[in-house]
């Protein structure tokens, strides 16, 4: 197998706030289970992500609470970079946009572009509330969707269709800040003439090819990605400002202009690139490998709302700031819903990652399987507490728990715990033994495909393919009378077990290296898995149960907390 390179990024996520199930099912657990496998299979992976500290949802919140942006964006960071890491999401940086080296970064980039002419700069009347004194753009002002008259969109994007606006669009504006209409005022701003890369854009898109060469393949886009950026540049790309008149975020870097950012959305994702520098330096490597090395993928991990900005915006300044790589892939995720409804920070209508971990003292797994199992990959999808119960107590601690329980209960039972010879295998084995090698690669395949769901459901039909085998041979009768043959039902049993140790890794990182310490296998990799795993004589530990189940009361706790 060739060993590769890859830059694997999760969406940064803005640090006004906790994470939720929604956050963790779009863009960072199957980025996880993505880099997780990539790993196993020996490839060479960067993992990105960090937070988004600027732009007016912090700004907006910070005012709220009648504190400065910086203390917000430092609590969040905090909370969200602990919760990743109990929750097992590996990064292998979480870094943040106020820092020093992402500034300098954004800043680089900006100035280069800039000198490059790739801006148009322009003086235009726009929206200023009165009584606050500030231009207003973005969040700072709302009004009526002139797509699908939605009352409350934003003046850069509307939430209810997902469509990009600029503040002039909107009907009937108004300021976030005072609720006042707004008047029109003069300024200046550099904006991103995307037209003008139309044509590259749709051949990219399209046809996955670049500069005349192949790229990507298209059709390992998901569809609504496809049609999200086909349909953006058949409606005619439209230009945008590149800069903002605020006095949070990373300042343009040209003379007189103080009092003028990056467009939040200039400069998250060019947190990406900083995120990979501070990383490689702290770890001698190479940031340019990972970002301007024709041979390395890069993958965006994102949530729907983010696609424009990963499949268009992004992409134009990757290109025109030379010799940067452009995503192989953007598998954007639609929405999971809760309990029926649309999740809501503001509505606290979530579950909080940071309360799941408290309330649910070693499960991780189990929501991390849940969430994979119902990941709104093709469409939106609902998560419930009782869809979640039933996931462990039904399959992780009926089918995964139970196998594994089985098989090493009975080998402490007969053998004290040291694994029996295979020495009479029948064509039914035979027949086993082929099935169970065909699981790697065919896991394997679906993830790279980034059908995890897929995925996961081969990885439990492994188990309930050893359930099945040690149901239809009952070896706990046949140890008396056929010693032999129980022994092999032994082996081959305990052979799956040691696949689904491997296997089960990316999804859920706990269970595999409990089961691992469990079945005491370490230093054993993706490709092992599927073989002859385990050595005749080798010394298994005495059982410990992988899952728990959850009970009636747990889950009502949970429905009350929602006041549903
Ligand atoms: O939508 C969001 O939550 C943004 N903070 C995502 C940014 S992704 C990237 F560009 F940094
Ligand atoms: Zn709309």
């Amino acid at each position: 197998m060739k060993k590769k390179r890859y830059t694997v990024t999760s969406a940064l996520p803005y640090a006004n706030g906790p994470l939720h199930i929604g956050h963790i099912s779009g863009a960072y657990l199957p980025a996880d289970i993505y880099v997780r496998y990539l790993k196993g299979k020996g490839h060479d992976v960067a993992f990105i992500c960090g937070s988004d500290e600027h732009g007016a949802a912090i700004t907006l919140q910070a005012k709220k609470e009648n504190i400065s942006p910086q203390e917000i964006v430092d609590k969040f960071h905090d909370l969200n970079k602990k919760s990743f890491e109990k929750f097992g999401i590996n990064f292998s940086i979480y870094h943040r946009t106020s820092s020093k080296l992402h500034h300098e970064t954004a800043q680089e980039i900006f100035s280069g572009l800039e000198k490059e002419n790739i801006f148009t700069k322009k003086t235009t009347d726009q929206f200023y509330d009165t009584q606050h004194n500030q231009f207003l753009a973005d969040r700072y002002i709302f009004g009526e969707c002139p797509k699908c008259g939605y009352e409350h969109a934003y003046g850069d994007q509307c939430e209810k269709c997902g469509s990009a606006l600029n503040p002039e669009e909107l009907i009937n504006p108004k300021s976030t800040l005072s609720g006042n209409t707004p008047i029109l005022k003069e300024t200046t701003h550099w904006y991103l003439p995307m037209n003008q890369h139309e044509e590259w854009l749709r051949t990219w898109v399209e046809k996955g090819e670049l500069d005349g060469e192949k790229h990507h393949d298209p059709k390992l886009w998901r569809s609504q990605v496809l049609g999200q950026c086909k349909s953006w540049i058949n409606s005619g790309l439209k230009e945008r400002a590149m800069t903002r008149d605020l006095d949070w975020g990373v300042r343009v870097p040209i003379e007189d202009n103080e009092k003028k950012v990056l467009y939040v959305w200039l400069d998250a994702p060019i947190g990406y690139i900083s995120a990979t520098k501070k990383w490689a330096k702290e770890n001698n490597k190479d940031w340019r490998d990972f970002w301007k090395n024709e041979e390395t993928e890069l993958v965006h991990f994102i949530g729907k709302d983010n696609i424009v900005f990963h499949c268009i915006i992004f992409p134009i300044i990757l290109k025109c700031s030379k010799n940067y790589i452009l995503p192989n892939n953007v598998p954007a995720n639609e929405f999971l819903n809760l309990e029926g409804k649309k999740l809501s920070t503001s509505r606290d209508w979530a579950i909080w990652l940071h309360e799941f971990i408290v309330d649910f003292p070693n499960q991780e797994d189990s929501l991390r399987y849940a969430l994979c199992a119902t990941a709104p990959e093709n469409k939106d999808t609902d998560f419930t507490w009782s869809d979640f119960q039933a996931r462990n107590n039904n399959e992780l601690v009926a089918i995964f728990g139970n196998f594994i329980n089985r098989v090493v209960v009975l080998t402490n039972k007969y053998w004290n715990g040291t694994v029996p010879k295979c020495n009479s295998i029948s064509s039914n084995d035979m027949e086993l033994i082929e099935e169970i090698k065909t699981y790697p690669d065919m896991i394997g395949k679906s993830i790279e495909k980034f059908r995890f769901k897929q995925a996961l459901n081969e990885l439990m039909n492994l188990a309930r393919v050893g359930n099945k085998y040690l149901a239809e041979n009952e070896p706990w009768k046949l140890f008396k009378e056929d010693h032999q043959r129980t022994e092999t039902i032994m082996n081959i049993s305990l052979q799956i077990a040691a696949s689904l140790a491997i296997l089960s890794e990316p999804f859920m990182p706990f269970t595999s290296n409990k089961l691992k310490n469990l079945l005491n296998i370490d230093n054993c990799s993706w490709n092992d898995a599927g073989k002859q795993i385990i050595k005749n004589n080798h010394q298994v530990n005495p059982p410990v149960h992988l899952f728990h189940k959850i009970e009636d009361e747990k889950i009502t706790e949970q429905l009350n907390k929602l006041k549903l």
